[in-house]
């Protein structure tokens, strides 16, 4: 961890590329970097520690080693003694298709993750969550609520990139969609203290959430445009329109944040829930709004 420009350089020229540089603090998905070069692992310091765009997020920051393999989101329900895990999810967190561009707050995401076995998701239970949560209880601070742990599967097992305390955007669309159970029952459930006797039922169908975007996100990007198209979605089955950055302006639903709507689905499989998402998205428009094409596509299989 680090607070001065200067002593970042010189541990990032110490080290080998490609290097991660993360803002030690909340960044609305988008406080790091993966450097391929030391140049450009300089240049994220900088930006960083610099830029007014982090504010207290890019005071501290992390330097941390690039690691490989695809990342996946590994949620919980937690009392603080019993731990209920959700499936596992996956978002897009690149801004265009294959990957490519910035990283964002997520333009997608999907569950489940078919490469994610039964016995991969013990390990992360007994090797990650569980460790972490009743370290919290064993050092007088009780977790209770939701548990996010962004995690890379790679080929020495499971790593920790993030814990989160809270759900995923946009991993917590798709997951809702899959959720049977009333969430706000699980939630009292949490607050009692009696998760261990509830039963927290899923649907074992897939779901993909798209994220529509306005134009220029995630760099700057204007408010204010007219959402249309919505309605039509409505007689769409299993298709639900979550909104995330709109507003109402006399009578019209326009735009009002970066990550405008996450249109999501269920089906029988990613391929189906896959379809069903983007027959919404093709129904809905606003200007210079994008979105990318490959949410799910190939799922489980890399995205870094
Ligand atoms: N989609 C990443 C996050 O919610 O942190």
């Amino acid at each position: 961890m680090f607070t001065d420009i200067e002593r970042a350089t010189e541990y990032i020229r110490e080290k080998a590329t490609p290097i991660v540089v993360k803002a030690d603090g909340l960044a609305a998905g988008k406080g790091v970097v993966v450097a391929s070069t030391e140049e450009e692992a300089v240049q994220a310091v900088r930006t960083l520690m610099t830029g007014r765009i982090f504010g207290d997020a890019g005071k501290r920051i992390v330097i941390e080693e690039c690691l490989s393999g695809y990342e996946v989101s590994f949620l919980v329900f937690t009392d603080g003694k019993t731990i209920v895990p959700m499936p596992v999810s996956q978002d897009h967190k690149r801004v265009f298709d294959g990957d490519r561009g910035p990283n964002t707050g997520g333009m997608g995401a999907y569950s489940p993750v078919p490469t994610v076995s039964r016995e991969l998701c013990d390990t992360m239970m007994a090797a990650i969550v569980e460790p972490a949560i009743n370290g919290l209880e064993e050092e007088g601070c009780p977790y209770e609520g939701i548990l996010y742990a962004g995690l890379m599967i790679t080929s020495d097992g499971p790593k920790v990139l993030e814990f989160n305390c809270r759900f995923g955007d946009p991993e917590a669309q798709p997951l809702l969609m899959r959720l049977e159970t009333d969430l706000v029952e699980i939630i009292e459930a949490v607050i009692d203290k009696r998760l261990e006797a509830s039963a927290v039922r899923w649907s074992d169908k897939a779901a993909v959430c798209v994220v529509m975007a306005s134009g220029g996100y995630p760099d700057q990007y204007q408010n204010g445009k007219v959402i249309s198209g919505l309605e039509d979605t409505q007689a769409l089955k299993d298709v639900v329109v979550f909104h995330a950055g709109t507003a109402s302006d006399n009578g019209r639903i326009v735009t009002a944040g970066g990550r405008v709507l996450g249109v999501t689905a269920l089906g029988n499989g990613i391929g189906e829930a896959r379809a069903r998402a983007y027959e919404a998205v093709n129904k809905i428009s606003f200007e210079g709004m994008h979105y990318r094409k490959d949410i799910g596509k190939g799922a489980g299989v890399i995205h870094e």
